[in-house]
Order: C-alpha cells, then structure tokens, then sequence
C-alpha cells in the first residue's frame, strides 16, 4: 500500500489505472477504523481492480461545539489495517490540500441537507456533500462505497451524485454492529463506563419498530411511538430524533407498507450516536 499525501499526483495515479482498463474503487473515511470501515474496503476489493481509501477528518462537517478537534486520529493502526486489506492506495491529504486558501465553493442538497442530522447539525451534511464532491474529483472512481449506518449521508450523496452528473456507482453497504447489536462507530470510543450499555437502547428501540412491522403494524405514529417508549426507558440518552422516512427524498411516510427507513439519534452523555433499520415492503 502506497500512501499519498497530494491530491495531484492521487489524479495521475488513477488516470493511469483508467488507461490500463482498471475498475477504481473509493472508499472515503476519516480513520479511526472498525470493522465498519473495513466492510466496505472489503466491498471495494472485491469489486475493484484498484483500491483508494481516503482517511480525512473532515472539518466543514463538524459544527463549532462539536468535536473535530478531540476526534480520534489513529493513523498507524488505520494505515496497517488498510495494508492487510490489500488496500492499493491510501489518500491522507493535509487540510489545505481539500480547502485550499479562500476556498469558498459549496455543493448542497438544498431538499436533504436540513433533514434528519441536518436538524440539529446545521451545515453537517453540506460539509459532507462539498468533501466528496472534491474527493470524487481528485481520486476519479468508478465506484464509491458509503455505509447504511449514515442512511441520511448516503441519500445527500446518492442525489448529489444525480443532480451533478458525477460517473460514479455508489453502493451502500449494511451496518455492522458489535455483537451486542450496537452500530460500530469511531465515536463509541467515546462512551465511558455504564454509558456503553445504555447506548443499545437505540438498537433495541429500532428492534422494537422490526417485530411490530413483521407483526402486521403499518402506521408510522405507532412504531414511531413504540419506538420512543423504548428509548424513554434508559434515563441519561438524550432523544433527538425518532423518525420513519423515505430513504431517498427523507420525508416522513404515513405508513410503512412500501419499505421505509425508521431512523434514530440520541446524545448517550455528549456522544451522539445514530443507527437505523430498512423497513420491507410489506
Ligand atoms: P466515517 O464516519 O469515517 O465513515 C466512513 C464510511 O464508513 C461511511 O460511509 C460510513 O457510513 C461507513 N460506516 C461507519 N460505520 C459503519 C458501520 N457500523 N457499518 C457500515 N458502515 C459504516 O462518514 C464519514 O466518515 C464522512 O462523513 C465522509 C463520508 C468520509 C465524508 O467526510
């Protein structure tokens, strides 16, 4: 495994790779890896002839009081695990390298970007859209491999790509959850103690909403409901949203018989943790 620090000499990497008939596969991160993140390397292996993960910790997407600065940076381990994944090249580039001085353009998805996160993390999801609008341009792919666990960041990408015409197939694949059923994120590092156990209750909350629509429940208000009485029950995990969605346009459905998203977040102390289920249609 290579890594590259210029996004230049990544753009000449890949337009070789092109010239020789390759299939270039990109997996966009911020490190700080799990099994997650390696799924999707995975994915990418699989399907591609040349591998690119990108490890940047992103600081358009993080809100002032949030935590970019704290935000685990684990270079060595991520860089040894990418290699044992066959990872071709790994993108580490420096901040001025994606922001270069006076940068000042933006790509938004004026319908997305204020749904779900987009509520409580104003500017979250245009942070995202704008770094992998750029990183699509620096590393050319043919596919990108984004995780179901952030349903509402792949919707913005999905229709970013759409509207922007950008060549590239996305393909999202599952959550992978630790073997107590919580979601794997960078950030459950952050969850100290007796907080560890109290974040299941976002799994359990969306279990609750799976049993009662295989049980027949179609209504919305009532799994959404049902959901909530779960989340209640764990006093210290703050709700902040509990919803059921298209998983494209992240519009509330009425009711469920033709597949939906139910979607939660909840502060666990400060950690903000999200996780959601795909609805069937019934
Ligand atoms: P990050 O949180 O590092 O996640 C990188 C990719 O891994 C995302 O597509 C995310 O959905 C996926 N992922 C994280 N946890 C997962 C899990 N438990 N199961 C499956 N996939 C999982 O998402 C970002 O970084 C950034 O917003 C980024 C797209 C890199 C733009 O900065």
């Amino acid at each position: 495994m290579q890594t590259i620090l210029s996004a230049t000499q990544l753009t000449a990497l890949s337009k070789q790779a092109h010239r020789f008939g390759k299939r270039v596969g990109f997996v966009p991160t911020m490190g700080a890896l799990h099994q997650g993140h390696l799924s999707l390397v995975r994915a990418a292996r699989t399907q591609c002839d040349v591998v690119v993960v990108s490890i940047f910790v992103n600081p358009t997407q993080f809100g002032p009081n949030e935590d970019f600065t704290r935000y685990p940076r684990t270079l060595d381990a991520d860089s040894a695990m990418l290699a044992a994944e066959k990872t071709d090249y790994l993108f580490f580039p420096a901040v001025e390298e994606i922001y270069p001085q006076g940068a000042a353009t933006w790509v938004e998805v004026e319908t997305l970007s204020g749904k779900l996160d987009g509520v409580s993390r104003p500017g979250h999801f245009r942070g995202v859209t704008t770094v992998v609008a750029k990183l699509f341009n620096i590393v050319q792919p043919d596919a990108a491999y984004f995780g179901q666990k952030d349903a509402a960041q792949a919707a913005n990408i999905r229709k970013m790509i759409r509207d922007l015409k950008f060549d590239v197939e996305i393909v999202v694949c599952p959550i992978v959850r630790e073997a107590d059923g919580l979601a794997m994120s960078s950030r459950n590092v952050y969850l100290q103690g007796e907080q560890r156990k109290q974040a299941l209750v976002l799994s359990r909350a969306l279990q609750r909403v799976q049993e009662l629509t295989a049980g027949g429940e179609k209504s919305s208000d009532k799994l959404i409901a049902a959901g909530k009485v779960v989340m209640a029950a764990e006093s210290g995990v703050l709700l902040d949203y509990f919803v059921i969605v298209d998983p494209d346009t992240l519009q509330p459905v009425a009711d469920v018989a033709g597949g939906a998203l139910a979607a939660v977040a909840a502060y666990v102390g400060n950690t903000r943790l999200i996780d959601n289920v795909v609805l069937p249609t019934q």
